[in-house]
């Protein structure tokens, strides 16, 4: 891998790498002494340039696990607020000889276009409603830890499928790994062509949900939103929000994804987020084992 842009330029066998290579990084992690030498001297910048709390923190942490130092940069207080371009930016950036460039952007594009720009590797963190690689593997990760298998599984998206990037790299994800993909949620909010994706829309969360293995619950992407897209919060939870009831419909072993963060009693009801199928937390550990395999496929090969 020179870039990790997006999963849909990834194949199958390229997506068992990085989870394979995660299992050993989850391991490290579990370790007391949570620290390899792997990447010493090595420097990872962190470019965000839109809010996170999950995906920065763990692009840090990971990197540090594996001995790298990690440098955080955000919109707030550097040169973008003299009309410094991002492409100049990024450029001197990498010119302190740093290894690999973690971007995320509210437009669409931007880590595509910066890897064109600068001579090291640079990771999709997360591009406007277009994707978010790292979410889908630590996505796809959970699901093979709690239930052994991908191949052959339904996944059932929920909620705000047309301004979601985690939508988007979950599609690709799965489908790309032998699963049924459903999706519901509200029309305003469902893309036209979808099943161009591979991807079966459903009515309603019921015909989503029924016999499902894996829910996947999305947030509403408000930053993204132009205009009201349903009638009211109340009204949105009432027909598109996952609680116990609901939850029954899906198979006895189904888990719960959430990328976080969670507007509970939005999308999410507590009794369902706190519950024994929700995966929430497992997905945040994982992540920081996920984003530590693509640190190290990404250079550690020179390291
Ligand atoms: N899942 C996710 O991207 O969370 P953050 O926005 O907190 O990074």
């Amino acid at each position: 891998m020179k870039h990790l842009l997006g999963i849909e330029p990834l194949d199958r066998d390229e997506i068992g790498q990085i989870l394979d290579a995660a299992d050993a990084m989850l391991e490290i992690s579990q370790r007391e002494i949570k620290r390899v030498p792997t990447l010493r001297g090595r420097t990872v910048i962190n470019l965000f340039l839109e809010p996170s709390t999950r995906t920065r923190v763990s692009f840090e942490i990971a990197a540090k696990r594996l001995s790298a130092d990690a440098i955080n940069v955000s919109s707030s207080g550097s040169s973008l607020s003299k009309a410094e371009t991002l492409n100049d930016m990024a450029q001197n950036l990498a010119a302190m000889n740093a290894d690999v460039l973690v971007v995320r952007d509210r437009t669409a594009g931007v880590p595509a276009m910066l890897a064109e720009r600068v001579r090291i590797p640079v990771v999709n963190a997360g591009d406007g409603a277009h994707e978010h690689p790292t979410q889908a593997l630590l996505d796809a990760f959970t699901v093979r830890q709690s239930l052994g298998s991908i191949e052959g599984r339904v996944v059932a998206i929920v909620g705000d499928i047309a301004h979601s990037r985690v939508a988007r790299s979950a599609i690709h994800i799965f489908t790309k790994l032998g699963a049924e993909v459903r999706i519901a949620g509200p029309p305003t909010m469902m893309p036209v062509g979808i099943e161009e994706l591979g991807v079966k829309p459903c009515s309603s969360i019921e015909e989503a949900l029924d016999g499902a293995h894996v829910i996947c619950m999305l947030r509403i992407q408000r930053e993204r939103l132009e205009g009201a897209l349903f009638p009211s919060v109340r009204e949105y939870s009432r027909t598109y929000g996952l609680d116990l009831r609901l939850l029954r419909l899906a198979r006895p072993e189904a888990i719960v994804l959430h990328p976080g963060p969670i507007n509970r009693g939005v999308e999410i009801g507590s009794d369902v987020a706190d519950a024994e199928p929700s995966r929430i937390l497992d997905q945040v550990t994982n992540g920081v084992a996920v984003r530590m395999a693509v640190l190290y496929l990404l250079t550690g090969e020179q390291a």
